[in-house]
């Protein structure tokens, strides 16, 4: 079985982050949501991984490259405009060719792992098989509505009246039948090819549709919210470690990791919290649920729920909450006092205490 990774995409819901780098790299719990990602698919034993680009390919191949750090090896597929996820298949043809595989969309997190339901889907090869999620509001999703043993009757994307709350979710594993769907439907009304309309063209000729429910945690980490949610589910499972240097006025609580380089001078850091290599945290109070990237400086700041990527600097600001602060970014005091001053870029959003 191969791999086909969805990393191309607008990702306008994570503006003002999308603006500057695929959303795909966005670090979850320190490491880029698509890194966990291949981890995944590693451990099903599938190791041959198309990944589909958009116009930030070479951002993704410079952090990715070959794959090998993750156990795979990497083709990367080009898509000039984001034409939908049966387009990607169609794209992805000549490296498919004629084996089974399973389409994941690189900005998905399903840390419990489908390899159940992969080995359910290679033991029996139905012409595709879903994942399905039960979720609380199925109207915002495709949804699966299923017969008796599981097979899928059909499809309904955004449906205003559920028949089920079985939602799809972003992993599909699909033999070679998929080929001759994604060649057979028209676009959809937002101009996509859908996947959707792909696997009910499956359903509609009489093809084997089966879905699988995963019951575990997953996320689509396509806003913001949804980003830092998923940090604190992975920040749960954190083990203590400290590589890096902890002065005796510093206190670690609960599950602390300081990475290579790091240093930890005179502050508080509650765990579960990750302060990245290279990075320096100096009178000031971090976490819980905060993940620190690499080589960002924290001065006399209070920050807990929150994400900085690499290279930020906060100084001089308590009561920091549920940020998300971009590379290199920077935060600190004004230079005239009583005033506050913003530079922000395009759909940035600034929320101050009332
Ligand atoms: P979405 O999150 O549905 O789309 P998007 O990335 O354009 O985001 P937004 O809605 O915020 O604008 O896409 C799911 C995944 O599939 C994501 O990793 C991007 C990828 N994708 C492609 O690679 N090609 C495509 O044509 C589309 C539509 C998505």
């Amino acid at each position: 079985m191969k791999a086909l990774v969805l990393s191309g995409g607008l990702g306008t819901r994570l503006r003002p982050f999308s603006f500057s780098m695929p959303k795909q790299l966005i670090p979850v719990a320190n490491k880029p949501v698509l890194e966990h990602v291949l981890g995944n698919i590693r451990s099903l034993g599938v190791t041959e991984v198309g990944i589909i680009v958009g116009d930030r390919g070479q951002e993704i191949s410079e952090a990715i490259g070959d794959g090998s750090r993750s156990g795979v090896r990497v083709t990367y597929i080009e898509q000039d405009t984001p034409k939908g996820l049966a387009h990607t298949v169609i794209l992805a043809r000549e490296f498919l060719g004629d084996d089974d595989f399973v389409m994941y969309l690189g900005d998905n997190m399903l840390p419990a792992g489908v390899a159940a339901i992969a080995e359910e889907f290679t033991t029996h090869r139905p012409a595709a098989q879903v994942v399905v999620h039960k979720v609380e509001d199925p109207r915002a999703f495709g949804v699966a509505e299923l017969g008796p043993d599981g097979e899928v009757q059909r499809l309904v994307e955004k449906p205003q009246q559920p028949r089920s709350d079985l939602a799809l979710i972003g992993v599909y594993f699909f033999t070679p039948a998929i080929h001759e769907a994604v060649a057979s439907i028209e676009a959809s009304a937002r101009g996509e090819l859908e996947i959707t309309d792909a696997i009910q063209w499956l359903v509609t000729h009489g093809a084997d549709v089966r879905a699988s429910e995963y019951d575990g945690y997953w996320k689509d980490t396509g806003r913001v919210e949804d980003v830092l949610e998923c940090n604190r589910y992975l920040l749960d499972q954190l083990e203590s470690r400290v590589d890096g240097t902890v002065d005796a006025t510093s206190v670690l609580t609960g599950a602390v990791v300081v990475e290579p380089g790091a240093r930890v001078v005179n502050s508080r850091i509650e765990g579960p919290a990750i302060i990245g290599p290279g990075t320096v945290v100096e009178n000031s109070h971090i976490g819980p649920y905060t993940s620190i990237g690499r080589d960002c400086r924290l001065h006399r700041t209070h920050l807990d729920d929150s994400i900085t990527l690499d290279g930020a600097s906060v100084a001089d600001v308590r009561g920091l909450h549920g940020s998300l602060i971009g590379r290199s970014a920077s935060i600190g005091p004004s230079s005239r006092t009583a005033v506050h001053r913003l530079v922000v870029g395009d759909y940035t959003r600034v929320e101050v205490a009332a």
